[in-house]
């Protein structure tokens, strides 16, 4: 790129950028903002929920009654968004509770809309945490059967669109899935809602603590017959390709850290917005690392979150987001930058 000139004399001092943290800050590439994220929030049935998950201290199971609290605290930080994941009581075959009109997400996205109507609502589409086997869809011979699947995903977004949801984000890795969704939406009246897909989730062990959190364990085998080989990189970009031909407005890329060359791909590679998930599992490992005494827990969230926004991320959903809020809000950040 350059051709120094033939002198022992160093021209380029890269140094000199950094001594003063005011140059520092002018010459940063990436920065985080509180519009880049999302909070991950989880209902479950009950009255008066707020149970801490083990596995990731900060984040709680809450009811549709005490969610309120938790979605004004967010709000009150300046936190533009969050998703919604729906742990119901009742599981079945094909996790019919997840379109029940009087279903967790639909009585939670009433309350909210009624009581924070500001904040923009997303639902997760997804079936593992509403059957009674834990996969991400009607079972038949033993495997996720996709098109019967696709049948009920339908339902399952028609149902949260009716109740308000402000944004779909399915995540089963079903084919034809956004198509499916689209046009579901269409016909119901609701073409202004736009689909956030999970279009390169990965078959990741970092989901572990979600699973613990949601219930959604797959009794037997795994999800590797529909997530994506851990292995593969231009098998995100067809799925990301296919999302977009199918109407995705945003895609995603999941897990965000392991994943990182993914989301640069992405991002160079098409124009919509791109969404990075920071797992749980991405989360557990520094709140359990902090802990122990073994990393600095806020600089290395700080430091996670921008890797991802540096990948090329336009958002990022995070269960660190409450605590990085905090630190944008009082200006603590800048002891890390
Ligand atoms: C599926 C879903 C999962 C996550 C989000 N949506 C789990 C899975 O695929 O098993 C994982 C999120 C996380 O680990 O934070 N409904």
């Amino acid at each position: 790129m350059f051709v120094f000139p033939d002198s022992d004399f160093p021209i380029q001092r890269p140094r000199r950028l950094r001594k003063r943290k005011p140059l520092r800050d002018l010459v940063r590439e990436t920065h985080l903002h509180l519009e880049d994220l999302i909070y991950p929030i989880f209902i479950q049935d009950g009255e008066k929920v707020k149970v801490e998950i083990p596995s990731m201290p900060g984040i709680y199971r809450f009811s549709p009654d005490t969610v309120l609290d938790e979605v004004k605290q967010v709000r009150d930080l300046g936190i533009k968004a969050i998703i919604l994941f729906g742990i119901p009581s009742y599981k079945d075959e094909v996790g019919s509770e997840s379109w029940s009109d009087k279903g967790i997400i639909q009585r939670t996205l009433e309350i909210i809309k009624k009581e924070v109507p500001e904040i923009f609502v997303i639902t997760d589409v997804c079936f593992c945490e509403y059957t009674s086997h834990g996969h991400c869809g009607v079972v038949v011979n033993g495997d996720v059967d996709n098109d019967a699947t696709l049948e009920n995903l339908k339902k399952q977004v028609v149902s949260h669109a009716e109740h308000g949801a402000d944004m779909v984000a399915p995540s089963g890795m079903m084919d034809g899935m956004v198509k499916a969704i689209r046009e579901a939406l269409d016909n119901a009246g609701f073409n202004h809602i736009p689909i956030m897909a999970y279009s390169a989730k990965y078959a990741s062990a970092f989901y572990g603590p979600f699973r613990d959190a949601a219930e959604s364990s797959p009794s037997f085998g795994d999800r590797r017959s529909y997530q994506m080989d851990i292995a593969n990189s231009r098998e995100a970009f067809k799925e990301v390709y296919l999302d977009i031909l199918e109407g995705a407005d945003i895609v995603m890329v999941k897990p965000a850290l392991a994943y990182l060359d993914i989301i640069k791909m992405v991002k160079d590679s098409f124009p919509v917005p791109v969404a990075a998930y920071n797992v749980s599992g991405e989360y557990s490992m520094v709140k359990a690392a902090a802990k122990m005494g073994w990393l600095d827990e806020k600089r290395t969230m700080v430091e996670v979150l921008l890797s991802i926004k540096r990948a090329g991320a336009d958002i990022i959903l995070t269960y660190f987001a409450k605590d990085i809020a905090k630190l944008i809000n009082s200006g603590e950040i800048e002891n890390f930058l």
